[in-house]
């Protein structure tokens, strides 16, 4: 695992960012698409405000790529301000180059949803897997919507959520939990830890335990991002909050690894 460490939310963006176009960019535009795995949250949104600008400056284009959003609510309509087809659209999609056709989301709408996590899986494996899976991770360590108990290998599926979640999920709904949908298709830990790479953007003190856990814990399924420990590139970039409480020698280390990389 690399731990690359910032100062702040918005330094920790820039580098999510310029990770992402160089991936991108690194990609043969006459391949098939480059598979990009998406989260929603605010966590991402530093990322891809920065994603939008280096596109208007004409530094990537999104052409050639095919999202993967990690989750969507059940039972929340697609045009719902809060769904995360809609999320997604305004804060990314329609600032950018992408085609319609590329982008994918599960539908949290459809009449059967077990055949609807079994399809978007099969969708999953036809572009030929993730190249890339960006996260966030819940302040419980969640990833997608993968809460404490989660398998490590799971795959997507409905999950219920817990009162935790749907606390924090709350303000994205007025501060009342009691809009917040129930249930939710999410991929699962497996879903995500089978991409080529997995990038992670961690922001906060809120974070800190999460991230502890993460970096110097033992791989549990009660903290699904430390399933992290077991892929063969994974990547954390966190701000200074976030590691406030890993030990300074862990920082240290860590420190030292990112120096006069090649
Ligand atoms: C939700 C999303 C996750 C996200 C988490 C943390 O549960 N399903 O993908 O990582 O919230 O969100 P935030 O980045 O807003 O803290």
């Amino acid at each position: 695992m690399r731990l690359i460490i910032e100062a702040d939310y918005r330094s920790a963006s820039r580098r999510a960012a310029e990770h992402i176009c160089a991936a991108i960019n690194a990609h043969a535009s006459s391949a098939p698409p480059f598979v990009l795995g998406l989260p929603t949250g605010s966590s991402p949104l530093g990322t891809y405000a920065e994603l939008v600008s280096r596109h208007r400056a004409g530094a990537v284009s999104f052409r050639n790529v095919a999202t993967i959003n990690m989750d969507e609510y059940v039972g929340l309509a697609e045009a719902h301000p809060e769904s995360y087809h809609s999320t997604m659209r305004r804060n990314l999609f329609e600032h950018v180059d992408i085609r319609d056709p590329n982008i994918h989301i599960p539908n949290g709408n459809a009449s059967n949803l077990h055949q609807e996590c079994l399809d978007y899986e099969r969708k999953i494996a036809e572009l030929g897997g993730i190249d890339l899976f960006f996260s966030g991770v819940g302040r419980d360590g969640h990833i997608a919507f993968n809460i404490a108990g989660s398998s490590l290998r799971s795959r997507t599926r409905v999950q219920k959520l817990n009162p935790q979640t749907i606390a924090a999920n709350a303000r994205f709904f007025g501060g009342d939990a009691s809009k917040v949908p129930t249930h939710a298709v999410t991929v699962g830990v497996g879903t995500i830890t089978d991409a080529r790479q997995v990038l992670l953007v961690v922001s906060g003190e809120e974070k800190a335990l999460a991230l502890q856990h993460a970096v110097e814990g033992s791989v549990t399924h009660m903290w699904a991002i430390t399933a992290l420990q077991m892929h063969p590139d994974a990547i954390i970039i966190a701000d200074e909050p976030a590691v406030s409480r890993l030990q300074p020698e862990t920082i240290a280390m860590f420190r030292f690894l990112e120096r006069d990389k090649y």
